[in-house]
């Protein structure tokens, strides 16, 4: 039997991962900055609402709730509105981070603890039955621990969490170029069970925009990059890709 597939809600990326994401699995989105990985997390969370009737829970680690609102509009997704139908909950994890007060009804209050990050999460998916979580970034929680034994840990209870509560999930992170390491911590990628890493690269004097979708434990050889656009309606990865 075939695993059950979720929608991305991005055009052309489903049939990429052969249906979609596996449900109940926890995805991991890499990148640099610009490179869409917010995008990515919103477009999962209001197309899976919108069309699919799977309502989302956003974890927001870099960008205030009011800022995502905003930013979703140029796209006409209005999150408030999905938000008022008990469709999507947005945790704000950026206020305390910035140390502004936050009037959000769900946030983290202090210092980031990840048991009352977990709670949190616990509490909004049960509050809509949420089938969708999105984590924007993991690189941001990297910030509140010094060693890295405790930002594995701190991730792994994350991703176990996630699993848990039977939702698919997309964790961001920030990808350095530079180094030979894939992820921040060089361990998101192996709490996940499948990554997608969105690159923007100048080529032939222009920045292109591509991805790769890596599933764990596949052999390197089958990896494909495939051009992708970001323009009013989101992300839309182009058919025939796979350069
Ligand atoms: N309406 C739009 N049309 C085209 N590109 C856009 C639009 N809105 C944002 N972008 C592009 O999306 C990128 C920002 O995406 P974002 O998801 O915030 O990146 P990240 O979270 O990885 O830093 C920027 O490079 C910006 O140029
Ligand atoms: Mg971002």
């Amino acid at each position: 039997m075939s695993a059950t597939r979720v929608s991305t809600g991005i055009p052309g990326l489903d049939s990429i991962l052969h249906g979609g994401f596996i449900k109940g699995t926890n995805i991991l989105v890499l990148g640099g900055t610009g490179t869409g990985k917010t995008i990515f997390c919103t477009q999962y969370l209001y197309n899976g609402a919108t069309i699919y009737n799977e309502p989302g829970v956003f974890v927001t680690f870099e960008e205030r709730p009011k800022e995502l609102r905003l930013e979703a509009k140029q796209f006409n997704w209005d999150l408030r509105a999905l938000e008022e139908k008990n469709k999507l909950v947005i945790i704000d994890a950026a206020s305390s981070k910035a140390s502004i007060p936050s009037d959000e009804a769900y946030a983290i209050h202090r210092d980031l603890d990840m048991n009352i990050l977990a709670q949190e999460i616990y509490r909004a998916t049960r509050k809509v039955d949420a089938q969708r979580v999105a984590i924007d970034s993991l690189s941001a929680i990297g910030i509140k621990f010094e060693d890295s034994t405790a930002i594995r840990t701190s991730i792994y209870k994350l991703s176990t969490l996630l699993r848990e509560l039977n939702v698919t999930s997309v964790m961001t992170s920030e990808m350095p170029y530079e180094s030979g390491q894939t992820s921040r911590f060089g361990v998101e990628e192996y709490v996940a069970q499948g990554v997608i890493m969105l690159y923007l690269r100048e080529e032939d004097g222009e920045l292109r925009r591509s991805l790769v979708a890596q599933k764990l434990r596949a052999s390197s050889h089958s990896l494909r990059r495939y051009p992708f656009e970001v323009s009013s309606r989101g992300i839309t990865v182009m058919p025939g890709g796979g350069l």
